[in-house]
C-alpha cells in the first residue's frame, strides 16, 4: 500500500523509494537528459563525436569541431578543457547558437542551472527556432521551479518537433509540479508513446496508481497491464488502478456483479460459462498480470475469484470437463491464480466441501506421481490453488519435466520454499534474543513473514543521500550530512527484504546491514536479493534491543513498522538512535493511535470470539467480520493488509503493538536531541497542510499536523511516516 495515500488507512509499504522518483533537480542518470548529443550531430559530427574531430572537418567547420571535442572532453570528465573548448568556440563565432547550447549543457550538467538557461536563452535569441536550446531551458526552467516558463519553452520545442518524447516526459513533470497529475497523465502518455524509457514509465506508473478515475481509463488497458507486469512501479501500488480497470471491463463487470450476489455460495461452474465467461476470464491479460504480481485488494474481486477457483476445481474432478477447460486456455489462467493464491497465502474462503475435495484431488495427484504416472496438469494447478505444492508434491518428483507455466508454479510453491529454508538455516546471529516480548514477535514472524512479494519497481540510478533526501523532503530543515565515501545504513526489522533492497537500490554507495528477529523473514528477503543480483546488503538476525552490542555506528537507520511491536518502543528507539552518527537520519514508521479505530474495533470482535491466529481461523475471521453488518469493522477491508493471511495476522492479529500520537513522538524526539526533518506524505496532504499553515513552509510543526490529524483521521493511513536527524556535527572523512 503507499504510505503517502492520505484517506486511506495504510500499514507498512515501507520501500525507501516506494514512491517513483519524480523529475527533479537531480536528474537521474536514466531520466532523458538535457540534449547533448543533438549538438554534436548539429555541429556536423556524429552524435557520439570522436575524440579527436578530423583535421579536414576542423578546416571545413571550425566552430562545430570545437563543439564536438568539447562534447567529447566533456563525457571524458576533463571539464576545464572542455570549458576552454567551447569558450573558444563562442569567441570565434559569436552570432551562433550552437556554442551556446553546448556552454549551456556543460552549466546544466554542473548544476548550474540559473547560468545554463542564461546560455540557452543566447541561443534562441540568435536561433529563435533552435529545438534543442527550446527544449533545454525548460528543462532547466522546470528544475529551477519556473514552471510556467518551463511550460512554453516546453510547447515551443513541440510546436518545432511534435513527437519529440522529453518534451512531453518534462511537460508531464510541469504538470506534476503545478498539481494536474490528469494533463501530466496525458502528456507523458504521448511521451510513452513515441519513445518509452525507464523514466517515461515510472513517471507513469507513480501518476496511474492515484488517477483511478481518469477518463478513458481503459485505453490506457494495455500500458496498465505492462507496467504491473513489467514493474514499471510497485505493483502493490499499482493494484487499485487494475483492479478499477477489471471491475470497469464490460465483460468481467458483470460475472464478477452475479459472483458476488451469489455470495457465500460459489457461482456455479455453468454459469459461469453460460455467460460466455470462461474465455473472457481466461484471455484477459491485465487481470493474469494482478494475480501474478501482487495480491488482490478487493472483496469483490476476492469473491469472483473464489468462485472461479471452486468451478475450476469442479472441472480438475472430471477428466473431460478437464481437458476441455485445458484446450480453451484455462491452464495458464489457473497457473495465474495459484501465483495468487500463493501470494496471498490462501486467504480466500474455502468451504468444508472444498477442503475435502481438495484433499481427495490432491491425494491422487501426489499417488499417480509417486507412481511414476502421467499427471494432468489443471489437476495440479488447482490443488496449488488450495495449498501449497511443497505439502503435496518433492523436489525429487519429476520437476524437471513440467512444461511452462506449470514449471513457474513449481518454482514458486516449492523450490522456493526450500531454498528460504536452507537460507534460513545458515543465516548470521549477531545478538541474543532474551526479551520476552521480542521471543513472542520472533515465533509470530517465523510463521507468517510480512510481507510476500514477488516483485518490486524497476531500479533507478542511484543516487547520493543528500541528493535522495533533497527530492523527497525538499524543504527539510536538514543539517549537513557526512561527506564520507559511500553510506552505512541499517535496516532494522528489514522484515522480506523490501526495504533494505530498495535502499540498496536507491542511494549511491549505500552499505546495508539487514536484521531481523525472523529467520524466516530474513531467508526470503535473502532469497530476493539474490534474485535481484544485488550484493552491497548483509542480512543478520538480531534484536534491536540488543543492537548496541554490534559495534557498529550508521548514516542511515531505517525502521518501518517495527519499533510499535516491541514491548518498549522508546528503549528500541533509543538504542537505534545511538547507533546512528552525529549528523545521521532516521527513517521511522509508527502506527497512529487516530487512524486506528476500524482496527481497535475489530480486534476486540477477535478477543470477544476468541479465534485463534492459524490460516484457517483467520481466513473465518475475515468473512465474520465482513458479515457482522458494522461498517467500522468493515472498514478493515480498505486496508490492503486484510487480503493477504500474514499480512492480516500482523494487521489484527498481532501479539504486541503500540499506537502512537504526534504528542508522544514530539516528546520523544526532544528527550533525545532528534531533529524532526519531515513527514513522507501524499503530496495532497502536503498541499493541504501549507494552505492550513502557510507560516510553516518546512512543514514541521508537529502541534499544527496534530490538529491537522484531529480533524483528519485517517490523514497519514494507519502510519506515520517521517525522517528525523541526530544533533551533532557529521564525522568528516
Ligand atoms: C510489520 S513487519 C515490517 C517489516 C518491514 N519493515 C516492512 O516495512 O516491510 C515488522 C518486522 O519487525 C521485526 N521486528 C519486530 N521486533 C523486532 C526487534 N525487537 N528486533 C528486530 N526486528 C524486530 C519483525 O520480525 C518483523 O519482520
Amino acid at each position: 500500500m503507499d504510505l503517502n495515500d492520505a484517506g486511506s488507512p495504510s500499514a507498512t509499504e515501507a520501500g525507501v523509494a516506494a514512491r517513483a522518483p519524480g523529475p527533479g533537480p537531480q536528474t537521474p542518470a536514466t531520466e532523458p537528459m538535457p540534449r547533448a548529443d543533438r549538438a554534436g550531430a548539429d555541429a556536423g559530427q556524429s552524435a557520439v563525436p570522436a575524440p579527436v574531430a578530423s583535421a579536414s572537418a576542423a578546416a571545413r567547420d571550425p566552430v562545430g569541431s570545437l563543439c564536438a571535442l568539447a562534447i567529447a572532453a566533456q563525457r571524458a570528465q576533463r571539464h576545464q578543457l572542455a570549458r576552454v573548448l567551447i569558450l573558444r568556440a563562442i569567441a570565434l563565432d559569436p552570432g551562433r547558437a550552437q556554442p551556446h547550447v553546448v556552454l549551456g549543457l556543460m552549466l546544466h550538467q554542473a548544476g548550474r542551472l540559473a547560468d545554463a538557461t542564461v546560455s540557452y536563452v543566447r541561443a534562441i535569441e540568435l536561433e529563435p527556432t533552435h529545438a534543442d536550446a527550446l527544449l533545454n531551458v525548460g528543462i532547466a526552467l522546470e528544475q529551477q521551479g519556473h514552471l510556467d516558463a518551463a511550460a512554453a519553452a516546453l510547447q515551443r520545442t513541440l510546436g518545432l518537433r511534435p513527437d519529440d518524447a522529453e518534451a512531453f516526459y518534462h511537460l508531464a513533470a510541469v504538470h506534476v509540479a503545478r498539481g494536474d497529475p490528469a494533463r501530466a497523465l496525458g502528456a507523458v502518455r504521448r511521451a510513452l508513446e513515441i519513445n518509452e524509457t525507464p523514466a517515461t514509465r515510472s513517471l507513469f506508473a507513480s501518476l496511474i496508481r492515484n488517477l483511478a478515475g481518469a477518463p478513458l481509463l481503459h485505453e490506457l488497458r494495455g500500458f496498465v497491464t505492462r507496467a504491473l507486469a513489467e514493474a514499471w512501479g510497485r505493483p502493490r501500488l499499482l493494484a487499485p488502478v487494475a483492479t478499477t480497470m477489471i471491475r470497469q471491463d464490460a465483460r468481467l463487470a458483470p460475472l464478477i456483479a452475479r459472483a458476488v450476489a451469489a455470495w457465500p455460495a460459489r457461482l456455479p461452474f455453468d454459469a459461469l460459462r453460460a455467460a460466455a465467461g470462461l474465455e473472457a476470464i481466461f484471455a484477459d491479460p491485465l487481470l493474469v498480470a494482478l494475480l501474478e504480481s501482487t495480491h488482490v485488494c478487493d472483496r469483490a474481486i476476492e469473491r469472483f475469484l473464489t468462485a472461479v477457483r471452486c468451478a475450476l476445481l469442479a472441472a480438475a474432478e472430471d477428466s473431460h470437463a478437464s481437458a476441455d477447460l485445458a484446450q480453451a486456455g484455462a491452464l495458464r489462467f489457473c497457473c495465474a491464480l495459484a501465483a495468487q493464491c500463493w501470494i496471498n497465502e490462501y486467504v480466500f474462503d474455502v468451504t468444508d466441501d472444498e477442503a475435502a475435495r481438495v484433499t481427495a484431488l490432491a491425494e491422487r495427484v501426489a499417488s499417480a506421481l509417486r507412481a511414476g504416472e502421467a499427471v494432468a496438469m489443471l489437476p495440479l494447478v488447482v490443488v496449488a490453488c488450495y495449498r501449497p505444492l511443497h505439502t503435496v508434491i518433492t523436489p525429487e518428483m519429476p520437476g524437471g519435466a513440467w512444461p511452462e507455466p506449470v514449471a513457474g508454479i513449481v518454482r514458486q510453491q516449492v523450490h522456493e520454499p526450500l531454498e528460504e529454508r536452507q537460507l534460513a538455516a545458515s543465516m548470521p546471529r549477531l545478538t541474543a534474543i532474551d526479551d520476552e516480548v521480542s521471543r513472542r514477535v520472533r515465533a509470530q514472524y517465523e510463521q507468517n513473514p510480512y510481507p510476500r512479494w514477488v516483485r518490486l519497481e524497476q531500479p533507478w540510478q542511484p543516487t547520493t543521500l543528500e541528493q535522495w533526501l533533497r527530492q523527497t523532503l525538499p524543504s527539510a530543515p536538514l543539517a549537513p550530512l557526512s561527506a564520507r565515501d559511500g553510506v552505512d545504513v541499517l535496516v532494522a526489522g528489514c522484515g522480506s527484504g523490501q526495504n533494505p533492497i530498495t535502499a540498496a537500490r536507491t542511494l549511491a554507495g549505500a552499505r546495508v546491514l539487514a536484521v531481523d528477529l525472523s529467520l524466516a523473514s530474513l531467508a526470503h528477503a535473502k532469497r530476493k536479493t539474490r534474485e535481484l543480483a544485488i550484493d552491497t546488503i548483509d542480512y543478520a538476525q538480531a534484536d534491536i534491543l540488543e543492537i548496541g552490542s554490534i559495534g557498529r555506528q550508521f548514516d542511515v537507520v531505517d525502521t518501518t513498522g517495527v519499533l510499535h511491536h516491541l514491548g518498549d518502543w522508546q528503549a528500541g528507539w533509543r538504542a537505534l538512535a545511538a547507533v546512528t552518527r552525529p549528523g545521521g537520519v532516521m527513517r521511522l514508521g509508527l502506527y497512529s493511535e487516530r487512524a486506528s479505530a476500524g482496527v481497535v474495533a475489530a480486534r476486540a470482535f477477535i478477543a470477544a470470539r476468541h479465534y485463534d491466529s492459524t490460516p484457517e481461523q483467520i481466513r473465518r475471521c475475515r468473512q465474520d467480520l465482513l458479515a457482522a453488518g458494522d461498517p467500522l469493522l468493515a472498514y478493515v477491508a480498505d486496508y490492503p493488509d486484510f487480503f493477504s493471511t500474514s499480512e492480516c495476522r500482523d494487521l489484527l492479529f498481532h501479539v504486541q503493538e503500540h499506537r502512537l500520537s504526534l504528542p508522544q513522538i514530539k516528546a520523544f524526539l526532544a528527550a533525545q536531541d532528534l531533529r524532526f526533518l519531515g513527514f513522507a506524505v501524499d503530496a495532497a496532504v502536503m498541499a493541504h497542510y501549507r494552505q492550513r499553515f502557510p507560516d510553516d513552509p518546512a512543514a514541521t510543526d508537529l502541534d499544527r499536523w496534530d490538529a491537522l490529524e484531529a480533524e483528519y483521521p485517517a490523514l497519514f493511513g494507519r502510519m506515520y511516516l517521517f525522517w528525523v536527524q541526530k544533533a551533532g556535527p557529521p564525522a568528516t572523512p
